[in-house]
């Protein structure tokens, strides 16, 4: 599995149930990489999506520990197992797309993170694990510099050795 992860220079991810940006650029690169795939992402995220609604024209797994817990549109796992055997199943690149609890319990099983770094620290509750400080992890490739506004950021992919 892939991570798809935004992060700012001390790897926040979130604040009060929110990203820390919307930059419109990395959200159209999110789309290209994740249309017509499945993406992974916790109950929370979810709802801070419009509406609360699955992303379109992807497979949704939402994860949620709540036996009642249903979402139109998309499957539910309700523990990290349960989604190991759907994906299992699965002939299709399966992207994890947060947030904090989900990425830090799936990142052992994913090789690759795809990391939107923003040189900014922006006040955060939410963080993703340091990937520089992990040993098994090394970047493969870095994009150029990209600007929204007074911010800067790089597309950043991280590989398991
Ligand atoms: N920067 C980015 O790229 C990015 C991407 C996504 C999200 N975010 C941010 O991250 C924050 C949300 O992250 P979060 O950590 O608070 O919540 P989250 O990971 O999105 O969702 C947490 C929920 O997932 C379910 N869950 C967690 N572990 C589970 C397991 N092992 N089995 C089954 N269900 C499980 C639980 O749902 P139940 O309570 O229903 O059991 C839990 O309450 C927001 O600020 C959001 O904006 C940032």
């Amino acid at each position: 599995m892939t991570i798809i992860v935004a992060a700012d220079e001390n790897w926040g991810i979130g604040n009060k149930d929110e990203l820390l940006v919307r930059i419109k650029e990395d959200h159209k690169n999110f789309k290209a990489l994740t249309t017509g795939h499945t993406v992974v992402l916790g109950r929370k995220t979810l709802s801070t999506f419009p509406g609360g609604r699955p992303l379109k024209d992807r497979t949704n797994i939402i994860m949620s520990r709540d036996p009642s817990y249903s979402v139109e549109g998309a499957e539910v796992a309700h523990s990290v197992d349960e989604l190991l055997e759907i994906v299992k199943g699965l002939d299709d690149e399966v992207f994890v797309i947060g947030g904090g609890t989900i990425y830090e319990q799936l990142l052992p099983y994913c090789d690759k993170a795809i990391v939107t770094r923003i040189d900014h620290a922006f006040e955060a509750d939410t963080y993703f694990p340091d990937l520089d400080a992990d040993e098994g992890w090394k970047i493969t490739e870095t994009s150029d510099e990209q600007t929204y506004f007074d911010l800067t950021y790089h597309f950043v992919t991280y590989e398991r050795i």
